[in-house]
């Protein structure tokens, strides 16, 4: 949550922060703000998005730290909006985290003059007086975070002092390396158009940014932070002519899920080579349960890699929401595997989990997109889904990539414990390798989606079910529609909807209702005429050649256990048009953020 970006270098600041800031408005945009320094400190912040920030047209400042906000301590106002001064005015903080023992912090500042209900703001007091002992502003932010519990990704300027000082620990700070400059981001994105040379601080660090070079301290120590080339393009976090990012997005699947698989299947045998996996064969042998930890859409992804690795490699697994992970008791941690799956490789809840299972020796492996994230450098061993860029709030390309990363995941477990039915993972792998194709052609009939959306975008309310592989799929459409049309939906599996939400169902709720290959279609045949003699319309998605008798209906082809997830590309369609006819703020639905970095 919340977006922080840095610049120094020979240009002007205030353009280079302010469309970094617009490219990381999807982590929150409640409140923005910039800080330039020279000689002297000018602020410019108040509530609204970027957009909205009153700035004026001459700014000379070549140095400079931004903010987008959103608000966990106060309200979205102008007075709580980052960046946050000091008494004096000189010394200007913009922060992404929570700062745990804020109020013990600000009973040590008597004398000074708060001005929000931020958790940050102390921060801004406490470097001014360690500024007025005398030390400088890179040693007077060490020892600040030194007295800070809670997580925190800081950016730090003060007036006539030539650099920016920042410092993480349990919220994400890149640097970024320039031919014109230094940057600080929350995350690459907005440093793609000025340099793919990034390095990626480690908690505890403390960077100081000059136009000539960054240096990283840790305990008083120069420490060396490699500097790594980013692969993604900077076209890639680009509209690229579509109205929005989630609908560039749902139409990216097809090169996203080749990435995902590219190099991962042998062409000749058809078996999986997951390279980065480096559990040894003793342990996937020898293991007696996988727990999957994950939040909203990763969550959804990993029931479906559960199944798919119970089904394949005849071990046991489970799926918890990460916030609620505990590692249970019986479970003896030799034999066990947590695998934790976010796309931002950020989510706090999930990281939580994954510490948790850690302190108690456990094995723990990350799937995510995000190279260089927490996730990634804190787990034992790390999975890429490469699906690209993902600005959009809502979750799509990434909830593929992730579920076919799980099925390779769930075939190398298969074949290293000898579990592996030789015709069932030749299907599988001929399936994955046909996936893409199959997303395209759902995605070619974006027009007759969007006139059934438009057509049912007044219900009162909407109905998901599935069985097996589609009550993953059936929650995943639900959430996908509330979070960005805020309409009335819920998912179920499918033979829950007469032990009580049928009370619910009316002639003004459609029932989206998945009724492929992988979902026991037959028996949710009987939930569908169960809704549809209380009234309401069934928008079905089926196996190829099942006929039925549906209000409406799209067939998916033959893919076997992925076809919902070509039945998902039609729900994200579904819910992308409702949210477009109601005029919604589709990338920046209300309330959310892409990266929860808060528990
Ligand atoms: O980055 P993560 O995959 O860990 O994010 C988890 C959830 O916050 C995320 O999937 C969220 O539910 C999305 N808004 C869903 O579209």
């Amino acid at each position: 949550m919340c977006g922080i970006i840095g610049y120094i270098g020979d240009s002007e600041a205030r353009p280079r922060l302010v469309a970094g800031l617009q490219r990381l408005e999807y982590r929150g945009y409640d409140s923005a703000g910039i800080a330039l320094a020279d000689e002297e400190l000018s602020v410019f912040k108040q509530a609204g998005t970027v957009g909205d920030l009153d700035l004026p047209v001459e700014t000379p400042q070549t140095c400079g730290i931004g903010h987008t906000r959103w608000s966990t301590h106060g309200k979205p106002t102008d007075a709580n909006a980052h960046p946050h001064t000091d008494c004096s005015g000189r010394v200007a903080v913009v922060h992404n985290g929570i700062i745990a023992n804020y109020d013990e912090l600000r009973e040590t500042l008597p004398d000074h003059r708060f001005r929000s209900e931020t958790d940050t703001e102390v921060v801004a007091h406490l470097v001014e007086a360690e500024l007025e002992a005398g030390v400088d502003l890179r040693a007077a932010v060490a020892a600040v975070v030194d007295r800070i519990e809670g997580s925190y990704a800081l950016g730090v300027v003060a007036a006539g002092y030539d650099g920016i000082v920042a410092a993480r620990r349990n919220s994400p700070l890149v640097v970024g390396h320039g031919a014109d400059g230094n940057f600080i981001a929350s995350d690459v994105t907005p440093l793609l158009e000025h340099t793919r040379s990034v390095s990626y601080l480690e908690d505890g660090d403390v960077a100081h940014l000059t136009r000539d070079g960054v240096t990283v301290h840790q305990d008083g120590a120069l420490v060396d932070r490699a500097v790594t080339t980013v692969e993604w393009d900077a076209d890639a976090a680009e509209k690229g002519g579509y109205d929005h990012y989630m609908l560039k997005e749902i139409h990216e699947q097809p090169t996203a899920l080749r990435q995902a698989i590219a190099g991962r299947i042998d062409p000749i045998e058809g078996r999986v080579e997951l390279d980065d996996l480096s559990l040894s064969d003793d342990f996937l042998a020898g293991i007696d349960e996988v727990q999957f930890v994950a939040c909203g859409t990763s969550y959804h992804a990993c029931m479906y890699g559960k199944q798919l690795l119970e089904e394949l490699a005849d071990v046991r697994a489970t799926v918890e929401f990460a916030s609620e992970y505990d590692v249970g008791s019986g479970r003896d941690p030799e034999r066990t595997l947590v695998v934790g799956v976010s796309q931002s490789g950020e989510t706090a809840d999930t990281l939580r989990a994954l510490r948790t299972a850690s302190r108690s020796g456990i094995r723990t492996l990350g799937v995510t997109n995000t190279v260089g994230s927490t996730m990634a450098r804190e787990c034992d061993d790390v999975v890429y889904i490469r699906a690209g860029p993902e600005i959009g709030v809502a979750a799509t390309k990434t909830f593929a990539s992730q579920v076919v990363v799980l099925a390779l995941f769930a075939l190398t477990v298969a074949e290293r414990r000898s579990e592996l039915d030789a015709t069932v993972g030749r299907e599988l792998v001929e399936h994955l390798q046909d996936l893409p194709g199959a997303v395209q052609g759902a995605l070619d009939r974006d027009d007759a989606i969007e006139e059934v959306a438009v057509a049912y975008a007044a219900g009162e309310a909407f109905f998901f079910i599935g069985r097996r592989f589609g009550n993953p799929v059936a929650l995943e459409g639900a959430l996908k529609l509330k979070e960005i049309s805020y309409d009335h939906a819920e998912g179920f599996p499918a033979g829950e909807l007469k032990h009580g939400p049928l009370a619910l169902v009316t002639e003004g709720t459609p029932v989206l209702a998945i009724l492929t290959d992988g979902t026991r279609p037959e028996e949710t045949r009987n939930n569908v005429k169960e809704v549809q003699s209380r009234g309401a319309p069934v928008i079905a998605l089926t196996g190829a050649g099942q006929d039925g008798d549906y209000e409406v209906g799209f067939e998916v082809p033959e893919l076997g256990l992925l076809e919902p997830l070509v039945a998902n590309v039609y729900l994200q369609l579904f819910a992308y048009h409702v949210a477009d006819d109601k005029g919604r703020a589709i990338d920046r639905p209300r309330n959310l953020a892409k990266s929860v970095t808060v528990e």
